[in-house]
């Protein structure tokens, strides 16, 4: 299959492009295209056929679904039961990095929610996002548009990386601003429930509609408990080497940094090619210490972290290296969202100092 990349100056003439991608996206094809989080792969949700080439294209399980992506709130109600609390958090954060779960309408395929009774929802704000949505006159089921555990793209390059040969087109809208994925909230049941964190954090959301639950099995993932969003399961966002965070529960950054520095003499020695991953504040301690350091944002503005995380990762596979050592980043709000990411890319391998 041939991949056609444009560009997406949307107040250019290269608006025409986009066009012709939108009517690829009506007629079944599969487009990615650039949201405010991640790139997504998207296809007709409506469509079963077509939601089914996402999963060959990634590689997806198929008991993991998509969410729907649409360009008007009132859309919402063509596929879902819509109830108070969604209205509210539509209203509050939409257009935006906020998925919503809902029960489903039997207009949408069991194709596109794998096998289940309910449908997340999402209306992204990034312009690109919503025009072509507009444009296609469809709903759009799209997860993120990368290979099945690979981070997910962050840039058009990326996807590029992963998708060449297997879908249509691909819009490049240039680097992403938020870098995660959307916080997803489950409102079908009586108590809300975060099933996976993201920009939009648990204070935001009870700051709108009261109290609001995380998935136990976010929080204990080792201890069996099956997570409620059926994605967040896989050991995905993992680069190919070898991942290892290491903290301080005494906040002893000096402590992290002798020992990360050890880790990497140590697998340097033993002949590894080895990958850093640190925050601009000891960044410099760390240079000539192993193959490859990278920067992953600054600790004091989460966003950048964020915004860096994916990529880094990526760098990390194209550099090929064996092990990766990445100082820690607990927290509330945003940095709960980049350690969720960074503790499944390392299959939850920390080690305490
Ligand atoms: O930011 C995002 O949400 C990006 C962009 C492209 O919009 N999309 C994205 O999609 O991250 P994906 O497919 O990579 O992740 C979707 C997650 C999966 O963990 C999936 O299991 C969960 O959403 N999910 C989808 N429908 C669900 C449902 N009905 N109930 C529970 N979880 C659901
Ligand atoms: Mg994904």
């Amino acid at each position: 299959m041939k991949t056609t990349v444009v560009r997406a100056q949307y107040k250019t003439k290269d608006g025409n492009e986009l066009t012709k991608a939108a009517i690829c996206l009506a007629d079944g094809g599969l487009v990615a295209f650039p949201t405010e989080t991640v790139y997504g792969l998207g296809a007709d949700a409506l469509n079963a056929e077509a939601a089914k080439r996402i999963y060959e294209a990634k590689g997806r399980p198929s008991d993991n679904p998509l969410i729907v992506h649409i360009a008007k709130v009132e859309d919402m109600d063509k596929i879902a039961h819509v109830n108070e609390m969604a209205t509210v958090l539509a209203q509050a954060f939409w257009p935006g990095p906020l998925t919503i779960v809902l029960p489903k309408k039997d207009i949408v395929p069991y194709g596109t929610t794998g096998g289940l009774d309910t449908v997340a929802i999402r209306m992204p704000s990034h312009p690109v996002a919503l025009r072509l949505i507009e444009e296609s006159g469809v709903l759009v089921a799209a997860p993120s548009a990368n290979t099945s555990g690979r981070p997910s793209p962050t840039k058009a390059d990326h996807v590029v990386e992963d998708m060449t040969g297997k879908i249509d087109y691909i819009i490049d809208g240039g680097e992403v601003g938020i870098g995660i994925e959307s916080t997803i909230v489950d409102v079908s049941g009586e108590i809300p429930t975060i099933l996976r964190p993201g920009f939009i954090t648990k204070k935001m959301l009870e700051d709108v509609i009261g109290p609001v639950m995380i998935d136990p099995a976010l929080e204990k993932p080792l201890d069996g408990f099956r997570p409620k969003a059926p994605g967040m399961k896989y050991t995905h966002y993992a680069p190919k080497g070898e991942l290892t965070l290491v903290e301080s529960d005494a906040d002893d950054t000096e402590a992290v940094v002798r020992q990360i520095i050890q880790l990497a003499k140590e697998k340097r020695e033993a002949g590894f090619r080895v990958g850093i991953m640190a925050p601009e504040g000891t960044l410099s301690q760390y240079q000539g210490v192993a193959d490859v350091v990278l920067c992953v944002g600054n600790r004091d503005e989460q966003s950048t972290v964020a915004a860096h995380l994916y990529g880094a990762l990526r760098d990390f596979d194209t550099e090929n290296v064996d092990y990766i050592y990445a100082e820690s980043f607990r927290g509330d709000g945003l940095s709960y969202a980049i350690m969720n990411r960074l503790l499944k890319a390392a299959g939850q391998r920390v080690m305490k100092v």
